[in-house]
């Protein structure tokens, strides 16, 4: 059968955003402080957090972005149009765990959080727009971290078991699609913001972030069995952070290095929770860094028999790796950091531009696991600039997801079975690294500063004009 080379019908197209980086509304409907609520603005926020000591308390000399975000709390209604407007199929949101567990471990959820997001679940149906929610995006209850010590107590399962089954049954006939944890894997670079704990000494890493994993992949099993029993025509995804690994060059030294990295941090989540097993190759590691799981009776067959239904991932870069580098050689802008790609450019932020790479990631990941796939992020941060007139001409991030959408286009006619894409940050929101509001994604202009200033207002870049093109030819006109 020959793959045509365009978007299927029904294809979701739409946008991504993540509760804490654009609701606010930090302290209302008693929503409870979660870890991205204790995050400073600024691009040592976190640094901030793996210093010794750091106490996970807000401290009222210091300016947190995401305690008012974009003010979604309040502006849902006027946003959602504005999404519907461009003809958005989808919208990628995620429940803030703090709203309806404010503490994380009450034994009932709180009213006034899950009656929100029914507001914002009917507003969203109202215009037919299919809601994507992530159940888990940066932003454990504190009250989880100081108590427990987040993830590496067994007892966050019980409580994030009891998270999902309020939502499921709450929101069973207004959401399809869930994803579990919001790009899992980061927990293997940054486990404050996935994992939550902050690790002060890099041998005190391995132990507590691999028992942390396996607790999680205990939950996410648990989670995809309750949706699948409460929700019966439901999706429910992992999401992963992916970038393709590249080796710099064809020396095999560099070359069984890439794919070592590649193996660990593209793989290692997703294979547990697509193949329902841990990989193979993670046994090495795990006795070379003398890391004994704590396992209990039943989860290996919970974790074999709950796999997810497709994989969401983000895309914003590849990695070039080499397994001796130089302070000078490393690519510092990217996630992962690993060595600068000669053939790329570069954003305002120092991330690797790699439309190809795109293409690459979805041929590695159907090939290697052989379910639906969704790019549930992808974008471009970058300085807007409003014109007098009050226009922005966001060209460069017209070009950017242009190019990043032919490569879907190309990764479809290979054969890949893609059900959907959501750009990241389709409005501006606060950036997740380094709490910016100047590092804007969005076809929406917020007017809200890195100083706090700003009056909220939405305004429409040219690249909302371009969306709308492309969703309502189904990405023919490009
Ligand atoms: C992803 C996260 O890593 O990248 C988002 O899931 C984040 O939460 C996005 O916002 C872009 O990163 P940043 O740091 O530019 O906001």
């Amino acid at each position: 059968v020959q793959n045509e080379k365009k978007f299927p019908e029904g294809f979701l197209w739409g946008g991504a955003t993540a509760a804490n980086q654009m609701e606010g509304g930090f302290h209302e409907g008693n929503k409870g402080i979660s870890i991205a609520d204790v995050l400073p603005g600024g691009k040592e926020r976190l640094h901030v957090l793996n210093q010794p000591g750091f106490n996970f308390e807000i401290d009222k000399e210091k300016y947190y972005p995401n305690h008012e975000g974009i003010d979604f709390y309040h502006r849902y209604k006027e946003d959602i149009a504005l999404f519907a407007e461009m003809g958005f199929k989808a919208f990628r949101m995620s429940i803030a765990w703090t709203r309806i567990f404010p503490n994380g471990d009450e034994s009932a959820p709180n009213e006034e959080g899950l009656a929100f997001y029914d507001r914002v679940f009917d507003e969203l149906h109202k215009y037919g727009i299919e809601p994507v929610v992530t159940i888990s995006h940066y932003e454990m209850p504190v009250n989880l971290v100081k108590k427990y010590g987040g993830w590496r107590n067994r007892k966050v399962i019980t409580f994030f078991e009891r998270y999902v089954n309020a939502i499921f049954k709450r929101y069973k006939n207004k959401v399809k699609y869930w994803m579990t944890f919001n790009e899992i894997n980061s927990g293997l670079i940054m486990p404050i913001m996935g994992l939550g704990f902050s690790i002060q000494k890099e041998e005190d890493r391995y132990q507590p972030t691999f028992q942390a994993f396996h607790h999680q992949f205990v939950a996410s099993s648990m989670a995809v069995k309750a949706c699948h029993e409460i929700i019966p025509d439901s999706k429910i995804g992992c999401m992963i952070l992916f970038a393709p690994v590249y080796a710099y060059d064809c020396n095999p030294e560099n070359v069984i290095y890439a794919l070592q990295e590649e193996s660990f941090f593209n793989y290692f989540c997703a294979d547990v929770q697509v193949r329902g097993e841990y990989p193979t190759f993670i046994n090495r590691y795990f006795k070379e860094h003398k890391i004994e799981l704590e396992i209990h009776d039943g989860d290996l067959e919970l974790i074999r028999e709950h796999t997810v239904d497709y994989i969401g991932f983000s895309y914003y870069m590849s990695r070039t790796e080499k397994k001796e580098k130089t302070e000078q050689e490393k690519a510092h802008g990217n996630i992962i950091p690993g060595v600068k790609n000669p053939f790329l450019k570069a954003s305002d932020w120092g991330w690797e531009i790699d439309p190809i790479g795109l293409r690459i990631s979805l041929n590695k990941l159907y090939g290697r696991y052989r379910v639906p796939l969704f790019v549930v992020e992808n974008g471009l941060g970058a300085y807007d600039q409003v014109e007098e007139d009050g226009s922005i001409h966001d060209d460069y991030r017209i070009d950017y997801l242009r190019e990043h959408i032919k490569a879907m286009r190309e990764a479809i006619a290979d054969g890949v079975d893609l059900i959907g894409y959501t750009s990241w940050g389709c409005i501006d929101l606060v950036s997740a690294s380094t709490g910016e509001f100047s590092k804007r994604y969005g076809f929406i202009y917020v007017d809200k500063h890195d100083d706090g200033s700003g009056t909220l207002e939405r305004r429409k870049k040219k690249s909302f004009f371009w969306y709308k093109e492309v969703i309502v030819t189904n990405g023919e006109k490009l």
